[in-house]
């Protein structure tokens, strides 16, 4: 199976960029993030954010339960930035 599947696909990471993140020492989901930017995308690491804690976890010889997970920052979801801006004399 090829190394080029895509783990995150908002920033266009792939198995292999992830694999040779891991073999250079990274031990945690927020070196990952701050190493490949993988989480960083429009969905802010729903989508990769499982795949990337169990490849963690595997390489790491350990369970899911203790590879501690992204900090949430704000906004929990994506929103347009029209959701930030009130126009006058709309309701919010
Ligand atoms: S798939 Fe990684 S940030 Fe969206």
């Amino acid at each position: 199976m090829s190394d080029n599947i895509l783990i995150c696909r908002c920033e266009d990471i792939t198995e292999e960029m992830v694999k040779e993140a891991l073999d250079s020492g990274i031990t945690t989901l927020e070196e990952i993030k701050r190493f490949l930017r993988a989480g960083m995308g429009p969905c802010q690491g729903r989508t990769c954010g499982p795949i990337l804690r169990s490849m963690l976890a595997r390489k790491l010889n350990t369970s899911l339960q203790n590879i501690e997970e992204w900090r949430k920052r704000p906004p929990l979801k994506p929103v347009t930035v029209s959701a930030f801006i009130q126009v006058e004399g709309e309701e919010s």
